[in-house]
């Protein structure tokens, strides 16, 4: 058993619906197999438990651990193309380097990197694009399971308007598919996604075989891109004569239920908002990536008048960085741009929507805050004295403004510390 004693800051309570940001400043968390056993003030909780160790955090800020809802494994060598939207970016950044994951040695180099990418920004839970590569996406697992993030991921799918290599056939896809999926789905922290890269590169029937591999396997996630570009929509719906709209695509073949989350969501109808809304599935705002390609302003408002549930992801290549902070920052500032059309943002739903909201759009009850019976998944956020942010925690006037302190300007550099399910992972 193991008290953290720390200033911890987390979101339990929804503050789109009325939540307020948890604050504690002398906690004690109990942590035993991983799980948080007690909490409260520390004196209390080192009385309860006299036997605990005790760790002293109070150095830092403890918080939940972030969740990335929405991320490019083989992308981590393509962050930085600026100045192409969508199309372009594909053609010219991304899809060359997701050919070089045929190499199954060059697909492992990449995975310890983005591992490496993960932790170090604090991410403990993250749904992961994988690659076109069964061998990638078994080196993906391999990785995430030596580091003992929590993954869900599976083998992207195409047959369809990208670069040869990168394509397959749907019972191909399939095949390959369900040997990933009953090796991975279900190991330890690691979940397996039906993933489609986006209709536009997917013909009914890959979607179709996409469609029996989630039958045949219970459980199995899906994801995959939505609304993110206006051209990216045009081809799409030229290329589906029978669907109104991009949901209806992934709908049609019974894709669209609470084990969704699709990625963007930038230019959504009203049909398609209403129809996420009752078949549970979630959105993964890009902020970074909505920005670096142009691709539009996420209408956060319209998510939450139609009850959509909205998490952040990071969009690795698209996005700058394997951040949440950033992220969260960049959702802040959109909205604000968007004026009286956006939603103004505080800390506190910043923190939400990097954590809590994550958990609940991946359908994890066990992670996202640190209540008590939750997973002990936290970081240490710890600058370095005399820095900015440290001189900014100093003289924070309130605990919101030393959130919103946070989310303006840690860095990995200044995560230092990670633990999920009370494993402390090494940096
Ligand atoms: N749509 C299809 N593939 C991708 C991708 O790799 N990144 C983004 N941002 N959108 C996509
Ligand atoms: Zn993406």
């Amino acid at each position: 058993m193991t008290i953290y004693r720390a200033r911890v800051l987390d979101t339990p309570d929804d503050p789109f619906t009325g939540g307020e940001l948890r604050a504690h400043d002398d906690a004690g968390i109990a942590v035993e197999a991983g799980t948080i056993v007690d909490r409260g003030d520390f004196r209390a909780v080192a009385d309860r438990r006299p036997d605990a160790d005790v760790v002293d955090l109070r150095d830092g800020v403890l918080l939940p651990g972030m969740i990335d809802t929405h991320v490019h494994y083989p992308q981590v060598r393509a962050i930085g193309g600026l100045g192409m939207p969508l199309l372009d970016w594909l053609d010219q950044c991304a899809l060359p380097e997701e050919c070089r994951l045929a190499d199954a040695e060059y697909a492992r180099s990449v995975a310890h990197e983005f591992l490496t990418g993960l932790t170090a920004a604090g991410t403990t839970t993250a749904l992961v694009f994988g690659s076109h590569f069964a061998d990638a996406v078994d080196a993906l697992f391999t990785e995430a399971d030596r580091v003992g993030v929590r993954v869900t991921a599976g083998l992207v799918t195409s047959d369809r308007n990208l670069p040869a290599p990168l394509l397959s056939t749907p019972e191909r896809s399939y095949d390959e598919g369900r040997k990933l999926a009953e090796r991975w789905h279900g190991h330890r922290r690691l979940r397996y996604a039906v993933t489609p890269r986006f209709s536009y590169s997917t013909s009914p029937a890959m979607l179709e075989s996409g469609a029996s591999l989630a039958e045949d396997v219970p459980g199995l996630w899906f994801t995959s891109h939505i609304n993110e570009n206006p051209a990216e929509i045009a081809a799409v719906i030229d290329q589906f004569p029978g669907s109104t709209n991009y949901l209806d695509t992934y709908h049609r073949h019974g894709l669209i239920h609470e084990r969704s989350v699709l990625a963007h969501n930038a230019h959504p109808t009203d049909a398609e908002l209403s129809l996420m809304a009752s078949a549970g599935a979630a959105v993964a705002h890009c902020p970074t990536s909505n920005s670096a390609l142009a691709s539009g302003s996420f209408p956060l408002r319209r998510h939450l008048e139609h009850g959509v549930a909205v998490a952040l992801g990071t969009d690795v290549g698209a996005g700058s960085g394997f951040s949440l902070f950033k992220e969260g920052l960049q959702a802040y500032f959109m909205q604000q741009l968007l004026q009286g059309d956006g939603v103004p943002l505080t800390a506190a739903h910043l923190l939400h929507l990097a954590t809590r909201a994550g958990a609940k759009a991946l359908g994890m009850d066990d992670v996202g805050d640190l209540s008590l019976g939750r997973q002990f998944d936290a970081i240490l956020v710890r600058p370095t004295a005399g820095h900015p942010l440290d001189v900014g925690l100093r003289h924070a006037d309130s605990t919101d403004n030393a959130l919103a302190k946070i989310f303006s300007l840690a860095t990995p550099a200044d995560v230092a510390r990670v633990w999920i399910g009370g494993d402390e992972i090494a940096s």
